[in-house]
């Protein structure tokens, strides 16, 4: 049974998405714990209410990013995770952060990367004319939002699209693909060569 810590800082819909996957559909995992750095994060009341254990580690208490990483760290080790998620976690980690859980520490981005690193990815995107958007899950490297690709959404961008309709229909996509890359890691069907990642069944890594 493999455990999996789910960071959070807000909404936490992903991690909700993952949490039903998890139990619903019966992989061979847990959601152990869902930890968030703000203490109002709204996910953390439904992941206590399904019974998983919750804990806040608040950024502001900590004036470097070294203390507030090793904080965290102690936190999420506690729970002796074999995968890290970030679902919508929206602090910058720090390489000794990203080191210590290379291999086991994914992240979801809303853009096709590696375009559209950091905020307002939407809003960017249909700046830029994008036809076409979408969200990325990949293990996480010292560099933001960068790192091996676990699997891609693709999303058209219609006429008449505003960043809050693109925002909604590409979250659409995070919910299953965030939860798809997810069951891939803890069933092993992953393999992590370089800077690419092989599903070993040759699923498809791109959700159209
Ligand atoms: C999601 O759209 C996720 O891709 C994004 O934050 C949102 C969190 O929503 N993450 C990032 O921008 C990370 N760079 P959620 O809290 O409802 O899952």
């Amino acid at each position: 049974m493999k455990r999996i810590v789910i960071l959070i800082s807000g909404r936490g819909s992903n991690m909700q998405a993952i949490v039903e996957r998890c139990a619903d559909d019966g992989w061979p995992a847990a959601v152990v714990a869902v930890l968030a750095n703000r203490p109002h994060a709204a996910g953390l009341a439904y992941a206590a209410q399904r019974g998983i254990a919750t804990a806040v580690v608040d950024h502001k208490a900590y004036a470097e990013r070294e203390g507030f990483d090793a904080a965290l760290a102690a936190a999420i080790d506690r729970h002796v995770p074999d995968l890290v998620v970030l679902a919508g976690f929206m602090r910058i980690l720090g390489p000794a952060f990203v080191r210590r859980y290379a291999g086991r520490l994914l992240n979801i981005h809303p853009s096709l990367l590696p375009a559209f690193p950091g905020l307002h990815t939407h809003r960017r995107a249909l700046a830029a004319g994008c036809k076409a958007v979408g969200a990325t899950v990949h293990f996480v490297t010292p560099e933001l939002d960068h790192g091996p690709i676990v699997l891609q959404s693709v999303v058209p961008v219609r006429p008449g699209d505003d960043e809050e309709r693109l925002a909604a229909r590409v979250l659409a996509t995070e919910h299953i693909i965030y939860p798809l890359a997810v069951r891939w890691f803890v069933e092993d069907r992953l393999e992590l060569d370089g800077d690419r990642v092989r599903q070993r069944d040759g699923a498809s890594q791109v959700l159209m």
